[in-house]
């Protein structure tokens, strides 16, 4: 039978794909419970066959994900509204266009990503061993996690291996702060951390929010992928009270560039702050080849 993971008292607004709670507080950097801790409800979730997942942050990195779906449990985090849900939900031909973009990262050794702004960003790709995500909203095979909803394919590259500049531009997505960029942002990348941040007040907001945490992981870059489910919408942080999502459509979006920070249990980073960014017209390129083109999907 299934086990609903009960969530916790707080309703602070849900930190990103990866970990725990981010959202700014009065110290703008601490993290309230969300449930990991009780080791009665982990205990009883290895007793079942399908675990729904309704924590706040969700135990995507965690390694009570890893416990869980180590033992052969289907694993399903949900935390969007029902009409989220009911609209965006995944199907077979979604789960095929992920799994073909999840071998074009298998198979390639550098990702490269531009857009008319001027962001040009390298990541090493390669390796039979590189850790990839495919998440198409449901999970239908044992020992499999997913994110209802959801559909993209993500990376972790090598660790310290980004280099370049990120140039956010207005309409770009910022979650969990779920709200879009105002204004254009360049972001200089050295050996996979984040060395500068630049530009007007999206810049001075994002170098005190990094700052505020006091600690060097938090500028390291993490996954990167991009999104394939064809009803996300871009617009939704707008159409929707933005604190009542999770912000999976937006990380969704077909045809986006999606990019993170911090976090990154392949690297043995582990820290709560975690930005997730989803960026639209990039055009995305694995070995010379686009895979994402000015911001929509290359299907081959
Ligand atoms: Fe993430």
């Amino acid at each position: 039978m299934p086990l609903r993971l009960p969530p916790p008292a707080s309703s602070a607004p849900a930190h990103s794909c990866c970990t725990r709670p981010a959202s700014p507080t009065p110290t703008c950097r601490r993290t309230r419970a969300d449930g990991r801790e009780v080791a009665a409800l982990l205990a009883a979730a290895g007793e079942c066959d399908f675990v729904v997942d309704a924590t706040v942050g969700g135990l995507i990195h965690s390694d009570v994900r890893t416990r869980i779906t180590g033992n052969g449990k289907r694993m399903l985090f949900v935390a969007e509204p029902n009409d989220v849900l009911e609209r965006l939900m995944g199907s077979g031909e979604l789960r095929a266009s992920v799994e073909r973009a999840g071998s074009k990262l298998r198979g390639g050794s550098i990702l490269r990503v531009t857009n008319a702004a001027g962001m040009d960003l390298t990541a090493d790709i390669s390796g039979e061993d590189l850790p990839i995500t495919h998440q198409w909203g449901y999970v239908d095979e044992p020992g499999r996690w997913d994110h209802w909803p959801s559909g993209f394919a993500a990376c972790f590259p090598r660790d310290r291996s980004a280099e370049g500049q990120i140039v956010l531009q207005p309409g770009d997505a910022l979650i969990p702060w779920q709200r879009y960029v105002r204004d254009e942002v360049t972001i200089s990348v050295s050996k996979g951390f984040i060395t500068e941040i630049a530009g007007g007040a999206d810049a001075h907001v994002l170098n005190d929010y990094f700052e505020s945490w006091e600690d060097p992981e938090v500028w390291a870059l993490s996954h990167m992928g991009w999104g394939l489910l064809p009803q996300a919408r871009w617009s939704a942080f707008d159409v929707y009270d933005p604190r009542s999502l999770y912000g999976r459509e937006l990380r969704s979006t077909a045809g986006n560039f999606m990019w993170s920070t911090g976090s990154n249990r392949f690297a043995d980073r582990e820290t709560p702050a975690h930005l997730d960014v989803p960026m639209r017209s990039c055009t995305v390129e694995i070995d010379g080849v686009a895979v994402v083109s000015n911001g929509s999907p290359v299907e081959v």
